[in-house]
């Protein structure tokens, strides 16, 4: 698969099917998306990986976490997660300096696409989640992932759908003047 095949055809996967996803080509997967620019070559990120057989449990912690004791919003939301393959939760290290703070964010973000694209011509589906409880002190806590690091994504690995809706409307003609 050639590079722009790949951006133009990745999409987020947001309809939920059984999933299986091979451990061994998440793993490739990381090894390349770390050749990510990052600016002092910090290599910013870390990543906890929430494996299939272990989604219930995360599901369980998590409903407590985000839906504090509305069982049905539990149910409802474990029953989507256990058909993943797997969850990657993806941090980057906090910088006390606003500038390298920022230019890990960024790095963070690139090493994403990355990442997305790498497991997208490998055939396994992404959606980068943002959830309200990715930001709260709890979930950090659940993670075992300190103050020290900054929580980006929740990335659900699933199987690739036909779910590849996503036109975009901008081009150059619309984004680029001469300056
Ligand atoms: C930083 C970031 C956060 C996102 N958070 C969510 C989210 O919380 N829930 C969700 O369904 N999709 C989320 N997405 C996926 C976007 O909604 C998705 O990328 C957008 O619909 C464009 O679709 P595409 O990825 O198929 O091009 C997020 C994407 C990014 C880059």
């Amino acid at each position: 698969m050639n590079l722009k095949d790949a951006i133009l055809n990745r999409r987020s996967i947001k309809i939920f099917g059984e999933s299986t996803i091979d451990v061994d080509v998440v793993k490739q997967a990381i090894n390349s998306a770390i050749y990510a620019p990052n600016h002092g070559v910090r290599e910013p990120w870390h990543i906890k990986y929430v494996q299939k057989e272990q989604l219930e449990q995360y599901a369980e912690q998590v409903g407590d976490i985000a839906f504090k004791g509305d069982e049905q919003k539990k149910r409802n939301h474990a029953s989507k997660l256990s058909m993943l393959g797997g969850i990657l939760v993806v941090s980057v290290d906090r910088d006390v300096r606003q500038k390298q703070h920022h230019e890990n964010l960024m790095a963070g973000g690139a090493f994403m696409q990355n990442l997305m694209l790498l497991l997208h011509a490998e055939a396994v589906g992404t959606c980068w989640h943002t959830p309200g409880y990715m930001f709260t002190p709890e979930y950090y806590q659940m993670m075992n992932i300190s103050s020290d690091q900054e929580i980006i994504a929740e990335l659900y690995l699933m199987d690739v759908n036909d779910d590849n809706s996503s036109e975009r409307s901008n081009g150059y003609d619309d984004i680029v003047e001469t300056w």
